[in-house]
């Protein structure tokens, strides 16, 4: 594919409103954006790497110009193989700095090629992550204003016990591979 490539990795556990801004506006700003699910984080997630993939493909159905997958090992070499050369990463409040400094540095000794860009979160997403909508969820709290509907209902299905064995909905879109 021709054009600039740009991946835009994280947990996505589950993908909120303040990611798909992010995309969107990434979707405008670089010819192809890759979202990347990574599958080795360190955190006890509550959605499969392939329901991520899943829930983002449903989510992502609207931009022709991004394409859903995920990684495992290290971000620079995916980022490498799929011939992108921009890494973005959201930017809300001050906490996400350090981590997300740290992680450009680092990126950067790997693969002086590769570019790390900042993208600041829109205001009404900026305390929002994907933690506080589980806590939420958790606690039988209203996540519709945060998330997408299709990750809204597959919440419900992976909190409650009796429905256990659910897979994420589909809301209609085409998905693509
Ligand atoms: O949404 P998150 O949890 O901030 O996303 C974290 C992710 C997947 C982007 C991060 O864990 C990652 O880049 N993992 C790949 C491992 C890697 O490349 N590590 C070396 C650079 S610090």
């Amino acid at each position: 594919m021709s054009g600039i490539s740009a991946v835009y990795p994280g947990s996505f556990d589950p993908v909120t409103n303040g990611h798909l801004d992010i995309i969107e506006r990434g979707a405008r700003t670089f010819d192809t954006l890759i979202v990347a699910v990574g599958r080795n984080s360190g955190k006890n997630p509550l959605f499969t790497p392939d329901e991520r993939v899943t829930l983002l493909r449903e989510c992502c159905a609207p931009w022709p110009n991004v394409r859903v997958t995920s990684f495992e090992g290290m971000l620079v070499s995916f980022a490498r193989a799929e011939g992108a050369g921009v890494l973005i990463k959201g930017l809300r409040a001050i906490s996400d700095f350090e981590y997300e400094f740290q992680m450009a540095l680092a990126n950067k000794q790997l693969a002086p090629d590769i570019e790390t860009m900042f993208m600041m979160t829109s205001a009404e997403h900026l305390y929002l992550s994907s933690s506080i909508v589980k806590e939420i969820a958790r606690l039988g709290g209203d996540v519709s204003p945060l998330v997408p509907f299709v990750v809204e209902e597959n919440l419900k299905m992976k909190l409650d016990p009796s429905r256990q064995e659910a897979r994420p909905v589909s809301m209609g879109f085409d998905i693509k591979e």
